[in-house]
């Protein structure tokens, strides 16, 4: 008997210790095409991929379905997909904004959940190009019933001014710890003469939204040369410490073909040059990247290339980002770009597990199809 319990506790020790140590090893488990270019009716190209997950425990897919063609300008659906089963079937496609036949229309944008009222906020520009129209404005959508009924568009110019302000692309932050716990922190980035990393913030829950954090490219409000610091679309992420670290395209390759990081101590307020830094890691072809930190570990998606948009890949640090672990997993050689990751937040073990990416990917150019892929973090056990 008490050699029954005894080895009933060891077995269990050795159990609770395997799991507690179980090394990272993600492994690709199913992937899907959501979108594939130019396969229905009125749209050309699907572009900027969102992936968010929901209060509810729902998957939800975004991404902009460009009308007459590929180009960053022109007329867009606002095209949406939603997943109840953890990725495994999906909704048909509807089109949650038509800007009409607009010469500069909707540019995607952020997604961020705000937990304690149980919304999906998108946010997102129209007229960013100032093409045949004026001014440029941020626009905000939200649903409060989990992605199955979207409000009116709602103009947040009204509050934050006219500039052009491209968000994301990628996930906003609501601050699950202080400082400033609960705000609402989206970050983007301005024309390419005005770029650089803007945030905007929110402390009630998306009713009202004011400026926040600029860093600046150099020299400002001015024509770019190779090399100049001219940081760009971005990806924040909130740290265990509660600081915001976001992570940068680098237009222009200042200093390296590489990322930028910036962070903020002060939720969004402000973005001080004292903590610039380059990532020499991240080799980057200059790029939307997708970032996420669960569980302490810190996810990477990119091409990893430092010419050319190809080889999309998972990369992952145990440290905060400090450096990156030797193994990768490569998600798609060929022709690859835009990427956003998240994951399903209920702490059960099955969610626990995984996390879901989603990516521009192609055979002969990246705007081929955007492509969905669910990843067991531990090899499958
Ligand atoms: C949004 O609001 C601003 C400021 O009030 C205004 O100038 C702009 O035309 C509005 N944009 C749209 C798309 O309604
Ligand atoms: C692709 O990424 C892998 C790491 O996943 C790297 O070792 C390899 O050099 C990259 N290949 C190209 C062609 O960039």
């Amino acid at each position: 008997m008490t050699r029954l319990v005894l080895l009933t506790l060891l077995l269990t020790a050795t159990w609770v210790s395997n799991s507690a140590s179980l090394e990272l090893n993600p492994l690709v488990l199913e992937e899907q095409l959501l979108w594939v270019s130019g396969a229905q009716g009125h749209v050309n190209i699907y572009r900027i991929p969102l992936l968010t997950s929901t209060p509810k425990g729902s998957l939800l897919a975004f991404c902009e379905g460009r009308k007459k063609s590929g180009a960053d300008v022109g007329a867009k659906f606002l095209a949406m997909r939603r997943s109840t089963d953890k990725g495994s079937t999906w909704s048909p496609t509807v089109f949650i904004v038509d800007d009409g036949q607009t010469p500069d229309g909707l540019n995607l944008g952020s997604v961020v959940v705000d937990e304690d009222l149980g919304a999906i906020i998108l946010i997102y520009s129209v007229c960013f190009f100032q093409y045949h129209c004026n001014p440029p404005s941020t626009m905000m959508l939200q649903s409060l019933d989990d992605g199955l009924t979207w409000g009116k568009p709602r103009n947040l110019s009204h509050q934050l001014g006219v500039k052009a302000f491209a968000p994301g692309p990628g996930l906003g932050v609501q601050k699950k710890y202080e400082p400033a716990k609960g705000r609402l922190v989206v970050c983007g980035h301005g024309t390419l003469q005005g770029d650089g990393v803007f945030c905007i913030l929110s402390d009630d829950h998306g009713k009202n939204w004011y400026n926040g954090a600029a860093l600046k490219s150099i020299p400002y409000n001015q024509p770019k040369k190779a090399q100049d610091f001219n940081p760009d679309e971005c990806q924040p992420l909130e740290m265990p410490d509660g600081s915001i670290v976001i992570n940068v395209r680098n237009q222009n390759r200042y200093h390296c073909k590489c990322r930028v990081i910036v962070h903020s101590y002060d939720g969004g307020l402000t973005l001080p040059i004292d903590y610039v830094r380059f990532d020499e890691e991240l080799i980057d072809p200059v790029v939307a990247a997708g970032a996420l930190v669960k569980d302490g570990v810190v996810f990477f998606t990119n091409p990893l290339n430092d010419a050319q948009r190809i080889n999309l890949t998972l990369r992952w640090s145990l440290n905060d980002g400090k450096s990156w672990e030797k193994k990768s997993v490569q998600l798609w050689p060929g022709p690859s770009a835009y990427s956003c990751l998240t994951f399903l937040g209920s702490g059960s073990a099955e969610d626990r597990r995984h996390i879901y990416v989603i990516y521009e990917k192609g055979h002969k150019v990246y705007d081929e199809t955007v492509s969905f892929v669910k990843i067991h973090l531990y090899g499958g056990l």
